[in-house]
């Protein structure tokens, strides 16, 4: 059992690496607060340790290799954020075999040889987490594995690539070619230079056999698994599909059926008021059906620095803690608080007067509403020869005590004869 801080290496300084690095030292106090466990970057190893990058690391940080990182006592993780197969495979397996715990975002070598690094990381009693490597951000793994473990699970589909979800959302909602969108995606960073991994169907696959094998314990060849990309997908297809009900996304599903299971990626006709049809642009999401639970989705971002690597984060966290042999999850420290009064809270606001039907109403509402500071982005008034009509109106983002005053003031006009609702407007953010 480990005491006192955790030793922490990172392999590779890319995207995700430099933002576990961030988050560990900007968050390491409240990490500790929250987990018990003191997390340390001890080293980081890079192909090239003279790039430029967007952290600054004292040159000690660097390691000159793999081995130094094993050799040393003060290291007890190492992440592999390296991607790609054989050096990430063999730097994974050098870890385990030294005893220490490895945390991983990558899919494809989850994929090629996940069976036998998991029996490695049993045989050499070290943990082996992966929570990054399908979903990005979106807390998937965990939930599957401990929150559902007690859950016979029937089928999981997801929306797990990013980038060709953005390109199959711009097709419907612009109506402009796969060619052309695929071209922007990569002006703006969504598609790597090669897409034939994303687009072609690949990443998603890698994806599912991490899902499968969760979901049904049973680790499914790369080669037995049905995968079809996107390229084939006209816009013509996209609108006669809508018109039918349906939009099309490129879907990894995972079936348990009497056949046996079903594993197979490809672009699917799924109904408009499905969940997983208002997943869009960059966002994934998993769609899970289980004899207990019923069905769940988990949505959210499935790739970029900070969502990425906040999900390694986490198992870093997980992975301290069984070093450590915590068995139970700490109660959390609450310091006492309180809730901001809701008149000091701003928000937008759908408001229904009954009011006289006479001229002039609307000026006395509308000059009462400014006094008080709330000011109206759409106004309905309907209604004629009636003794009382509704006038509804919609703020801007308004101050709610602020927006009471007025409606007081306005409710002891003698051509209203009643503030009938007020509604909060939730526009999202
Ligand atoms: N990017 C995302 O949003 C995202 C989302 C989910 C999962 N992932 C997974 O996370 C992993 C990392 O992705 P990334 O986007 O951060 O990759 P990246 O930006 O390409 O960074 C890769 C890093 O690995 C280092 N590296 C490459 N070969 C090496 C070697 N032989 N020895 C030591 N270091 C080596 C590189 O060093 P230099 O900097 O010196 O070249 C670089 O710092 C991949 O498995 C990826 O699939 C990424």
């Amino acid at each position: 059992m480990k005491e006192g801080k955790i030793g922490v290496a990172i392999l590779g300084l890319g995207t995700v690496g430099i933002g576990v690095v961030d988050i560990l030292s900007k968050n390491r106090a409240m990490i500790f607060n929250r987990s018990g466990v003191d997390l340390e970057v001890k080293k980081v190893l890079v192909r090239n340790p003279n790039k430029k990058r967007d952290i600054d690391l004292s040159p000690e940080m660097y390691a000159k290799d793999l081995e130094e990182i094993l050799q040393d006592q003060d290291i007890d993780i190492v992440v592999e954020l390296i991607g790609g197969l054989e050096v990430a495979k063999e730097y994974i397996v050098k870890a385990l075999e030294a005893k220490k715990a490895v945390v991983t975002a990558n899919k494809a070598v989850l994929a090629h040889f996940g069976a036998e690094l998991f029996d490695l990381a049993r045989k050499n009693e070290v943990p082996l987490y992966y929570e990054a490597s399908v979903g990005g951000g979106i807390p998937l793994i965990t939930p599957l594995t401990e929150s559902l473990v007690g859950n016979t699970i029937t089928s999981v589909m997801g929306i797990i690539n990013g980038t060709t979800n953005y390109i199959l959302t711009k097709m419907t909602t612009e109506g402009r070619s796969f060619a052309e969108v695929l071209d922007e995606a990569q002006s703006l960073g969504y598609a790597e230079a090669d897409p034939t991994a994303d687009v072609d169907g690949l990443d998603a696959a890698h994806k599912l056999t991490v899902l499968v094998a969760l979901a049904f314990d049973t680790h499914i060849q790369l080669s037995d698994l049905h995968c079809e990309g996107i390229r084939k997908i006209d816009t013509m297809d996209i609108c006669f599909a809508k018109d039918l009900g349906y939009a099309i996304k490129l879907l990894a599903v995972g079936k348990k059926t009497e056949l046996g299971i079903e594993a197979r990626v490809h672009p699917t006709l799924i109904p408009l008021n499905h969940p997983l049809a208002s997943v869009n642009n960059v966002f994934n999401a998993v769609f899970v059906e289980s004899e207990e639970v019923g069905e769940l989705m988990l949505y959210g971002r499935g790739a970029g620095r900070y969502p990425t690597a906040s999900a390694v984060v986490g198992d870093i966290v997980s992975a301290a803690r069984v070093l450590s042999g915590s068995k139970t999850l700490l109660p959390r420290k609450f310091v006492k608080g309180k809730a901001v009064p809701v008149t000091e809270t701003a928000g937008s606001f759908y408001v229904r007067l009954m009011v006289e039907d006479r001229p002039g109403v609307l000026g006395e509402i509308a000059n009462i509403l400014g006094k008080n500071g709330v000011s109206v982005a759409s106004v309905i008034q309907e209604g004629r020869a009636q003794d009382q009509v509704p006038l509804v109106f919609v703020t801007h983002e308004v101050n709610y005590g602020g927006l009471c005053q007025g409606l007081k003031t306005i409710g002891g006009l003698s051509c209203v004869k009643d503030v009938a609702n007020v509604i909060r407007v939730e526009r999202g953010k």
